[in-house]
């Protein structure tokens, strides 16, 4: 293992014994911060912050300067991989991600092509200097999207509820949705690869839509592609073990299934306890979750209340990193954060040791 000050994140993973459950939060580092939001205003544009390494190194640390957080990830987006496949990605205040050449025709899906990846280099750079800043505090999460996560986005052109332009696709030419997939599968895995050779310590796959398809089109169409990823990623690096993460939102329905996938971790949401995951997945893998991200817009009461609940649900021993089920949204006041994070630390230690 990496010799790191603080080693809790990676030694949860690995089922090693830890002396308190380690904590991150999905989307750390954003707009519910107001020097995240001067960062922003500073470069501009959403994407001009991901494609700044300094800047994108700048705002990966703030939530690590505020709270005693016991991994980073690097600031970036899942949809980097589309815009250097050049469908224009831009972030529209109040609507989210869209692209400005979305997949329209079959043409547009056979003329795609693995990126270059020189057009990601930024995400690269932003790691290497996010390593030499952290100077082995805590370990540095890389991560992209599944491919039918990002494919959702591509077809559709945005963020659209049901993803009915995707959802016609998939029935009328399912051969052609499988291209697209295989491209961007092929994508992901040069993406992940290059980030844990910038030195990414552990990677993780955001499958945010997975969870809309039924048992059947899961396995065919997010999880077959999620598998191959794993299969081709380099878990050994530098003789360092680089553990991978697999977040399904809405997929506590296929634990047993992806936790067959090779991933050392499983992202949960807040649908599923940890304690019924926990007796499904037994040692299989670790469990990464799952406070709901409304709660910390409770009182600090309330919040140390959910803390307590949600470690309970695990139980004791290793295996277990605390977060919430989806990322942190905008409202919340970033002294809850650090309360969240005060009291995971507090109240895990009976959960540790003798
Ligand atoms: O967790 C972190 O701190 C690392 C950074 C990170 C971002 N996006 C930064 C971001 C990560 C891990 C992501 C992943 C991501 N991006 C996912 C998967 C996780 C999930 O939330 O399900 C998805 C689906 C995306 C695509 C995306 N990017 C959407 C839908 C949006 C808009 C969301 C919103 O809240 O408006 C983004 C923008 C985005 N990505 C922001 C941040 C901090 C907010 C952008 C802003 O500054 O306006």
């Amino acid at each position: 293992m990496p010799s790191l000050k603080n080693n809790r994140f990676l030694k949860a993973i690995w089922g090693e014994p830890i002396d308190a459950t380690p904590v991150w939060v999905m989307r750390q580092a954003g707009r519910y911060l107001p020097e995240y939001r001067a960062s922003r205003a500073k470069a501009g544009s959403f994407m001009a912050l991901c494609k700044t390494p300094e800047l994108a190194c700048e705002v990966t640390l703030q939530p690590l300067r505020r709270f005693n957080l016991d991994a980073s990830i690097i600031f970036s987006d899942i949809l980097t991989i589309p815009d250097a496949m050049g469908l224009g990605l831009e972030f529209i205040e109040g609507k989210g991600p869209f692209f400005t050449n979305p997949l329209r025709s079959k043409e547009d899906i056979k003329r795609l092509r693995v990126p270059d990846l020189d057009s990601l280099k930024y995400v690269y750079d932003a790691i290497r200097l996010v390593r030499h800043e952290l100077n082995g505090s805590v370990p540095l999460i890389g991560f992209c999207g599944s491919p039918w996560t990002l494919a959702a986005y591509m077809v559709e052109g945005q963020s659209q509820p049901g993803f009915p332009k995707l959802e016609r696709l998939r029935e009328e030419d399912p051969a052609l949705l499988h291209n697209l997939l295989d491209i961007l599968a092929q994508s992901v895995c040069a993406h992940l690869n290059a980030q844990i050779e910038a030195g990414a310590q552990a990677v993780m796959l955001f499958d945010t839509w997975g969870g809309m398809l039924d048992t059947k089109n899961y396995e065919t169409f997010s999880f077959a592609y999620v598998q191959k990823i794993i299969a081709g990623l380099k878990r050994n690096y530098n003789d360092n073990k680089i553990p991978v993460i697999l977040f399904t939102k809405g997929g506590s329905r296929w634990l047993e299934l992806m936790a067959g996938s090779g991933c050392d971790m499983l992202g949960l949401d807040w649908e599923i306890s940890l304690e019924e995951a926990r007796a499904r997945v037994g040692k299989q893998v670790a469990l990464q979750g799952n406070m709901n991200p409304a709660c910390l817009l409770e009182a600090p009461a309330a919040i140390r209340t959910e803390v307590q609940r949600v470690m309970a649900s695990f139980g004791k021993g290793s295996g277990h990193v605390f977060n919430l089920g989806h990322g942190i949204t905008p409202d919340v006041p970033p002294e809850n954060v650090a309360v969240l994070v005060e009291a995971v630390h507090e109240f895990s230690k009976p959960y540790h040791g003798e």
